[in-house]
């Protein structure tokens, strides 16, 4: 069997823990139950066919690395639950553009000459790199619309984990359908993060008839992710990925925009939580008689993790989608794996079902 050759933009805390996991699970038994992840064999690929063939970062430590340290290199500071072997990949410079802000030089440590930026079409050629994942830090607008003309002109197809806009933008959807090349996006859902929970309840609530009057989703952790998310102006489209998620559910969700009583984003930087996240999730609705329900949830979790095996997945089908021919904004798996797909699933449960149809070939 093939493998899946991925190259991987941004060496920080989600991919040490994607690293991680493909080695962690790599030879586990198909009929194996792995957290996370869909299936061991998504298709016809198996999670130890995901191969890592290029890496690029700024930060000076990390380039020259090989990819099994460098994920281990502060700033990042996720869990390391298993040892890596040597990949063979060596982490290599990319353009710096807007990935890094400037109150986060001192933390993204980002280097200066004679370090020089590396011809990324070269290298994704040079690798026969099928998919690139983008976990570059949000707000990389421009980092972002860089790597993912590079994926193009290398004739790799895209998986964008971060909240820049690039398979739910139709105008960039074209561009990857006019290359005959798959786009997977935006903006990783984590397994249980806040986005999920904060669905279901809503959902629930939804169901059971309850009108939702004001929600709100406090997010906070001390990772780099949540000290580049101390610039509001980075978190435009984090801020519309996160709130759309939870509005789309709901047929007066824009109401509620427009009225100002939903409010969801990262809402401060704490160091001593390390790669800990914690999310505080407030909704309240009024039921029959209308009497006031209120809901105040709490949700800790190690964030980074949470994304690798939703990642492991739509890689492959990002893989599938590839040897398929199939081309543009791939709706099925963008719709369970992405926060701002190109189109929303009525629910989570509709997505799941419509990514079993994609991996059966019965559905884009
Ligand atoms: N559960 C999750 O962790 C989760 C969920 C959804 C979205 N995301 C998004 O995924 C992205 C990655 O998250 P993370 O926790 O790994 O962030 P991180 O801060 O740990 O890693 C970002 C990496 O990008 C590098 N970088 C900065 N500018 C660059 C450039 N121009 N070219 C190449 N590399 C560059 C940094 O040096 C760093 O290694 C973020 O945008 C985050 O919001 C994460």
């Amino acid at each position: 069997m093939p493998k899946v050759r991925v190259a991987i933009v941004g060496v920080g805390n989600c991919a040490s823990a994607l690293v991680q996991g493909v080695h962690y699970y790599a030879s586990v038994s198909e009929d194996e139950q792995v957290p996370g992840v869909m299936h061991v064999k998504f298709g016809s690929y198996h999670i130890g066919d995901i191969e890592f063939v290029a890496a690029f970062d700024v930060n000076r430590r990390k380039i020259g690395k090989d990819l099994a340290d460098a994920i281990f290199i502060e700033p990042n500071n996720t869990v390391k639950f298993t040892d890596v072997p040597r990949t063979g990949v060596i982490v290599k410079p990319g353009p710096i553009l807007d990935g890094v802000a400037s109150h986060m030089r001192k933390s993204f440590m980002p280097y200066e000459e004679p370090i020089e930026p590396v011809n990324i079409v070269e290298e994704l050629k040079e690798a026969k790199a099928d998919v690139v994942v983008n976990f570059l830090p949000v707000g990389s607008e421009r980092a972002t619309a860089y790597y993912a003309n590079a994926a193009i002109r290398a004739k790799a197809a895209f998986v964008n984990c971060i909240p820049v806009f690039i398979a739910s933008d139709p105008s960039w959807a074209k561009k990857f359908e006019d290359a005959g090349l798959p786009v997977l996006g935006d903006d990783v859902k984590s397994q249980i993060g806040a986005t999920i929970l904060h669905r279901a309840i809503v959902r629930l609530l939804h169901m059971r008839g309850v009108i939702i009057e004001e929600t709100y989703q406090l997010n906070v952790g001390g990772d780099t992710d949540f000290r580049n998310m101390l610039a509001e102006e980075r978190l435009v489209s984090k801020r519309i990925s996160k709130t759309k998620a939870v509005t789309s559910l709901l047929p007066y969700g824009g109401e509620l925009e427009e009225k100002g009583r939903i409010r969801i984003g990262p809402s401060d930087y704490i160091p001593f939580l390390r790669n800990k996240k914690i999310a505080y999730i407030y909704v309240r609705g009024r039921k029959f008689g209308d009497i006031p329900v209120k809901i105040d949830v709490k949700l800790e979790v190690v964030d980074s993790p949470n994304s690798a095996g939703v990642v492991i997945d739509a890689i492959r089908a990002a893989k599938i989608a590839l040897d398929r021919g199939m081309k543009g904004a791939i709706i099925a798996p963008s719709a369970y794996f992405f926060k701002h797909p190109p189109r929303q699933a009525p629910s989570d449960e509709m997505a799941r079902e419509w990514v079993e149809m994609f991996i059966k070939s019965t559905y884009n």
